[in-house]
């Protein structure tokens, strides 16, 4: 399969560079910034045609300088091999760096929107003046033997050059950034005009290659995987069902109490259908309830669910009588590896480590190389038109993320089975009520990323009939977002949110006042604890 291979010098927007060129139909392969490329990269400028069908590559941002001793150093033969050769941001000043160019501090950095005005050429065949997205402190002082610059920026630095002789190119700027005018025609002018590549990647043909790759790892062992019921897990359950089949695929789904309203029925039903034969459904609630008994503060909350989420998992794994060679599969998504800090690249840097990416059991299976995360190369709804693919149900592929300790973050204060039960009952109308609601073609529930309420600790005054009632407050959330990293406040109409709310107090018999949460990402998060 026609290939562009990108070179991850741990800039936090490497894997959406990937992402865009899957949009546009062609296979990526990200490997880290200074990875051994032999084998990889055709062995002379004569034989362009790579193993693989490699076509190009594509030289990722970095935080770091190329001056800096923890600046990667790409293997050289890619200055050899003849392929073409994209550098974005440090992979612009690195191939200028590594030619015999000159790369220097910036007096101020540049973040954000710069004008830009591009001669025409191969990535921009009419050229002109576009928006672009920077976000760089070096800039390139003297222009390696054979480059020329073919575009400058408003603020008079070079943010596009070529080289004469090479298909060689480097943007100063991130047209892999959604804020890049003209950034996916850029790629898509790379990728198909200068590398040739032929659109030969679908979600089909990543099943394909999932299981070709599974088969070779796993073998005949069993494979194990911790299963939450959020889209996922459910859909590498399908992916595993899929490629190894029912008899190799052992599921572990845990009820800790902390689920939404019939989440256990629904997500048994939804494995079932999909051809699980070994689920192991684990009811736990009185041990989460009782653990959590008497504790208020968010950290304490988190950690108690995480520990217990350990101890009882690998009570139960072991309980399953699995031969040692098991492997563990996690329904791990690139962003939750990049959020805790764990990303591809080796420099990928930490953000926060919230995420359950980690536990003993996990980091052992990690260590003997037996852990299988199939989706850890994509986004978000990446992952819903995976599960679409694999006949997973619209309602489960579509459903809004979940957070691992559940109700628990959405309840602040102390967690009762009482409070879960009044969350669970109003979480369920919000919910009910916006996949009912129509926003433009969908439903609203559709349009939104990700939508929930929360219990606050407060109680106010209300009227019920002749009487004063003493309820509690929920606050309602609904954002939008690309992959939960920043959020935007859902611009509900007044209308909708007024029409709701009503249900909830009127049907929710402990909720007496419902608000909504009108903040963004940062500076708040998106859960509330
Ligand atoms: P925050 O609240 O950090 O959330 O803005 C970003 C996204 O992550 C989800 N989230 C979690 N997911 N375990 C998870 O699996 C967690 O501990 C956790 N905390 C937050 C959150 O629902 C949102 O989609």
């Amino acid at each position: 399969m026609d290939t562009i291979l990108i070179l991850d010098f741990g800039s936090q927007t490497t894997q959406l560079i990937g992402r865009r060129i899957r949009d546009l139909g062609v296979y990526t392969e990200i490997v880290p910034g200074d990875a051994d490329l032999a084998g990889i990269l055709p062995p002379d400028t004569a034989k362009t045609d790579a193993p693989g069908g490699l076509r190009g590559i594509i030289l990722s941002g970095s935080p770091e300088s190329v001056y800096s001793p923890e600046g990667a150093v790409p293997d050289r033969r890619i200055y050899e091999c003849g392929l073409p050769l994209l550098g974005i941001c440090y992979g612009l000043q690195r191939m200028n760096y590594d030619n015999g160019g000159r790369v220097e501090p910036l007096p101020k950095r540049e973040y954000g929107a710069v004008g830009v005005t591009a001669a025409p050429g191969a990535l921009f065949p009419e050229g002109g003046r576009f928006t672009a997205w920077m976000s760089h402190g070096d800039t390139l002082t003297v222009l390696a033997p054979g480059f020329e610059q073919a575009g400058t920026s408003d603020t008079g630095y070079p943010a596009v050059v070529v080289h004469r002789g090479k298909p060689w190119f480097g943007l100063q700027f991130h047209p892999e950034v959604t804020h890049c005018e003209r950034g996916a025609e850029i790629l898509s002018a790379f990728v198909f005009g200068i590398c040739g590549c032929k659109k030969e990647w679908s979600m089909e043909a990543y099943v394909e290659t999932v299981r070709s790759s599974l088969e070779a790892k796993a073998g005949a062992s069993p494979v194990l995987l911790l299963v939450s019921g959020g889209v996922d897990s459910t859909v590498a359950a399908a992916l595993l069902l899929k490629t190894l089949g029912p008899e190799q695929v052992h599921l572990m789904y845990m009820d800790t109490g902390l689920m939404r309203k019939d989440e256990t029925v629904q997500v048994k039903a939804a494995l079932e259908k999909l051809g699980a034969r070994y689920l192991h459904i684990v009811m736990c609630e009185d041990e989460f309830l009782s653990a959590l008994k008497g504790k208020s503060d968010p950290e304490e909350k988190r950690k108690t669910i995480g520990d217990l989420f350990i101890s009882i998992q690998e009570r139960e794994v072991s309980r399953l009588g699995l031969p040692p060679d098991y492997f563990l599969a996690q329904g791990t998504l690139y962003t939750d590896l990049i959020e805790s800090g764990k990303g591809v690249g080796k420099k990928a840097h930490l953000i926060k480590s919230h995420h359950n990416v980690g536990s003993p059991l996990v980091d052992a299976k990690r260590e003997e190389g037996r852990i299988i995360e199939p989706l850890d190369q994509l986004y978000k709804d990446e992952v819903r038109a995976l599960g679409r693919v694999l006949d997973v149900s619209p309602d489960v592929a579509g459903r809004h993320p979940f957070p691992g300790p559940g109700l628990a973050v959405r309840i602040i204060g102390e967690v009762t089975k009482e409070k879960c039960d009044v969350l669970r009952e109003a979480d369920a109308i919000f919910i009910e009520e916006l996949k009912k609601r129509p926003a433009g073609g969908k439903s609203l529930y559709d349009d939104i990323w990700q939508a929930f309420a929360v219990l606050l600790p407060i109680r106010s005054v209300g009227v019920a009939g002749d009487e004063r009632r003493y309820g509690w407050v929920l606050a309602l959330r609904a954002i939008t977002s690309v992959d939960g990293m920043t959020a935007d406040v859902y611009p509900f109409p007044p209308k909708d949110l007024i029409e709701i709310a009503t249900r909830i107090t009127n049907t929710v018999k402990d909720i007496g006042r419902v608000t909504y949460d009108i903040s963004s990402k940062p500076p708040a998060t998106i859960e509330w604890e």
